[in-house]
């Protein structure tokens, strides 16, 4: 039987992680979070003190860190890292990491080989475009900046982050800017992807609409 692989992309707060997680129980496939991993070398070159402008220093912890997803939870060098890597400090530092071809290279490899040989869903910015090309199902998700930054608003408050709605919109605007004007695997809906607006949608009317395509 062949492999299914579902790529869902799109800007920061358009609800790809949501989303995916839910079609990935519906369809009891793997979820991969790649943003996730992005994060968890953010963290760890931020907990380090290194700068990302030092490629060799950048390299050499690429090198000597392990990611791992287990259960639904993110792990770095074996310490479960899922609440610390969505504080704001990682939201402001997490698009010029994710920007460093070392970094790409080294987890672009990691998510394809996770990928190989299981039935995935994975969300991030890059995933039908440059991880899964080939991946049968690619959807491309947005939302107006309003709402999605409305979602991040709220989702940091529940967390008892104190932060501005405003805040949270500048910090949208400059990390959206960054990934897709970066030069190496922008931001970017592929050619064959289905574009899926969930402004003003609920999460139940856009999982159904996935789906629907998915089992069409
Ligand atoms: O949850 P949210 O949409 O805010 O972000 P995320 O999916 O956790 O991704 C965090 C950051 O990682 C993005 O702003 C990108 O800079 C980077 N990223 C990337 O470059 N490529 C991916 N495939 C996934 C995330």
């Amino acid at each position: 039987m062949d492999i299914i692989s579902i790529a869902i992309d799109g800007p920061a707060g358009a609800g790809k992680s949501t989303i995916a997680k839910r079609i990935a129980k519906v369809k009891n496939i793997l979820y991969i979070d790649t943003g996730a991993m992005y994060r968890a070398i953010t963290l760890k070159l931020l907990e380090n003190k290194i700068d990302p402008d030092d490629k060799e220093k950048v390299e050499l912890v690429l090198e000597d860190t392990k990611i791992q997803f287990l259960n639904g939870n993110i792990y770095l060098d074996e310490v479960n890292v899922n609440e610390e890597i969505r504080s704001p400090k990682i939201n402001e530092n997490v698009s010029k990491v994710a920007a460093l071809p070392s970094v790409r290279n080294a987890l672009v490899k990691l998510q394809r080989k996770i990928a190989e040989n299981t039935d995935v869903i994975m969300d991030g910015r890059d995933i039908g475009t440059r991880v899964l090309p080939y991946a049968k199902f690619k959807f491309f998700l947005t939302a107006s900046i309003e709402e999605r930054a409305k979602r991040r608003y709220i989702e940091l408050r529940e967390k008892g982050y104190d932060k501005s709605y405003e805040d949270v919109v500048s910090e949208i605007v400059k990390r959206d800017k960054m990934d897709t004007e970066r030069e190496l695997d922008p931001l970017k809906m592929a050619d064959d992807a289905i574009l899926v607006d969930t402004t003003g949608k609920n999460i139940d009317e856009v999982i159904k609409m996935i789906i629907g395509h998915i089992e069409d």
